[in-house]
């Protein structure tokens, strides 16, 4: 049993009731016992799962690109800057800054995170700097990026009972085995968002209702800072989300590249994650005054971004760096790799008069 099972099974016996949505907040960041909270996993071929950034430096050196092509668009600002929230241990942070010379924001609410970065950044200096919150992002034209954020943002569980949605809560059984049991709806604003949902599901229809991500993108329109957000997850459209294959959700744990539906064990020590609902994203940045750019597959969109680059290769053999760059290209594109499963979302964000 996880020290993080052991914390919940006493606030269930002391009379507490929990949401999934705050027993998924606890093993994700907990400070002492959450996947997240102690300071950054290893990501890639020695930890759990890979992203785009565990992939190599040319993920970095493509978002490069992006900036260069929102300075351009804004006008060459000179106080231009890239904005980067779930920086992580730091990596995509000196990929980038490797292929540009404009100054980084890097979003850090968690101080072990902040030092570890400060820890790999040191050589670029003041070009780097750190705020703890979305409120404190300076207010300058930015391109602001996240890879896998919204994903690692806690969701509802709601059931689906052939007349109406019933929230799961977590509860515990004689074994002290943690389980997921129907029960009324935690809150209004819950309710309101569910009755976005589509009724026309079997019974026992599941899944996942992320009010966190919908007050992070909010709360990221209502930023200071003006330019381009990019987002880059893996996800959905509102008709695959709900299709009737997907009766169990998205929600999923991660270890070792192993992923099962075992979300209740052992708590904080394995990766909980849902895919993001994209329809849902964009619907909510439109309301929030964003206006959607670019909304595709990460093949497509960083395949076109990399032309220009490849372009440069024409004629000549690669050498083995440059072969081990398009060994990146391919996997970041492909389809069968994370080509097709990974979507960016690109979102204009107006200077606010
Ligand atoms: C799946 S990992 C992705 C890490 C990295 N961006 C990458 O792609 O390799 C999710 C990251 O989101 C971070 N995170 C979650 N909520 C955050 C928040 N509110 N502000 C900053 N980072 C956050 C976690 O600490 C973790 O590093």
């Amino acid at each position: 049993m996880t020290a993080l099972h052991q914390i919940l099974l006493h606030r269930l016996n002391s009379g507490e009731t929990l949401t999934f949505a705050e027993v998924m907040t606890q093993a994700l960041y907990h400070p002492e016992h959450g996947y997240y909270g102690p300071g950054p996993r290893r990501i890639g071929r020695s930890g759990d799962f890979y992203t785009s950034v565990s992939v190599g430096p040319l993920y970095g050196q493509l978002l490069a690109t992006l900036a260069q092509q929102t300075f351009e668009k804004l006008g060459q600002p000179g106080d231009f800057c890239v904005i980067e929230q779930a920086a992580h241990e730091g990596q995509l942070a000196e990929d980038v800054m490797n292929s540009c010379e404009y100054d980084y924001v890097i979003v850090e609410p968690n101080p072990r995170y902040e030092a570890v970065q400060r820890g790999k950044l040191a050589a670029f200096g003041n070009r780097v700097s750190w705020v703890s919150e979305l409120a404190t992002i300076p207010e300058r034209p930015a391109l602001f990026l996240c890879n896998e954020l919204p994903d690692a943002m806690p969701v509802h569980l709601v059931r689906w009972n052939g007349s109406s949605w019933n929230e799961l809560w977590v509860n515990v059984d004689d074994l002290e085995t943690l389980r997921l049991d129907p029960g009324p709806i935690s809150t209004e604003e819950l309710a309101i968002e569910i009755a976005r949902l589509p009724l026309d599901l079997p019974i026992g229809y599941t899944t996942e209702v992320g009010l966190a991500t919908l007050h992070w993108l909010r709360e990221l329109a209502s930023g200071s800072f003006h330019g381009v957000i990019f987002i880059a997850d893996y996800g959905l459209d509102h008709e695959e989300l709900y299709s009737t294959e997907r009766h169990k959700g998205t929600i999923r744990r991660y270890h070792n590249h192993q992923t099962d539906d075992h979300i209740l064990e052992d708590l904080g020590d394995c990766d909980l994650t849902t895919h993001v609902n994209f329809t849902r994203l964009k619907e909510a940045g439109e309301a929030a005054g964003l206006k959607e750019q670019v909304y595709s597959h990460q093949g497509r969109y960083l395949g076109k971004l990399g032309l220009p680059w490849l372009a440069t290769l024409e004629g000549r053999p690669p050498d083995a760096a440059t072969q081990a760059l398009l060994r990146q290209y391919h996997s970041l594109t492909h389809p069968a790799f994370m080509g097709r499963s990974f979507r960016v979302l690109l979102m204009e964000k107006e200077k606010t008069p």
